[in-house]
């Protein structure tokens, strides 16, 4: 959960690298992270933050809502990514099952090369549903054979894993089966 402190200053200093940047926040909930988002973004930022509930967005929508560089979208989050142009934004915060576990090729082919796809949360907590951590283990693997983006798992705040397109690798979908995911099992 972005809420934890560390996960919000993380957030908040990859969008302060980003001067203009362009943000894509999915799961909205009630705008925690998109307040620390707003926070590291500059004056010629913009950030979409997506959520499917109306009733958390509406909390953030009336805290944030007066930012005119956020842009509210009440949307599926994969069904907002499939409408976007390839590498349009300057950092993506999967903070839903949409563009996580849903969705994560959309998710990643959005982002720009040099920019950040990031999820949290996947470090072992009290509340996961029964098969979370087998999801969340996939989830991993997967990363872990990303073919052209550069892959940081933390042992971490919630478990932070940040993910980089690297420049030169424009193509999208393949994925280098050779990587080692050794660090991945350890997280
Ligand atoms: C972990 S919470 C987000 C927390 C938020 N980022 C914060 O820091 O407060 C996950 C959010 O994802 C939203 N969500 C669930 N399914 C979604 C979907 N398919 N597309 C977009 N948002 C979704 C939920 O409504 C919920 O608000």
């Amino acid at each position: 959960m972005a809420g934890e402190e560390r996960t919000g200053s993380l957030l908040r200093a990859l969008a302060a690298s980003k001067p203009g940047g362009r943000v894509l926040e999915l799961g909205t909930g009630t705008g925690v992270s998109t307040a620390w988002l707003l926070d590291g973004l500059d004056s010629s930022g913009s950030l979409v933050t997506v959520d499917v509930d109306e009733s958390f967005q509406r909390v953030a929508r009336e805290e944030l809502g007066s930012d005119p560089r956020v842009e509210f979208v009440l949307e599926d989050g994969v069904a907002y990514l499939q409408r976007q142009d390839p590498m349009s934004f300057d950092l993506v915060f999967a903070d839903a099952m949409a563009g996580k576990y849903d969705g994560l090729e959309s998710a990643l082919a959005v982002v720009k090369p040099g920019g950040f796809y990031i999820v949290d949360d996947m470090l072992p907590q009290p509340n996961w549903p029964d098969g979370h951590a087998t999801r969340v283990e996939e989830l991993l693997a997967r990363m872990s054979k990303l073919a052209g983006f550069s892959i940081v798992p933390m042992v971490w705040a919630t478990g932070v894993v940040v993910v980089v397109r690297r420049s030169g690798f424009e193509g999208f979908g393949e994925w280098n089966s050779a990587a080692d995911d050794e660090d991945f099992r350890n997280l």
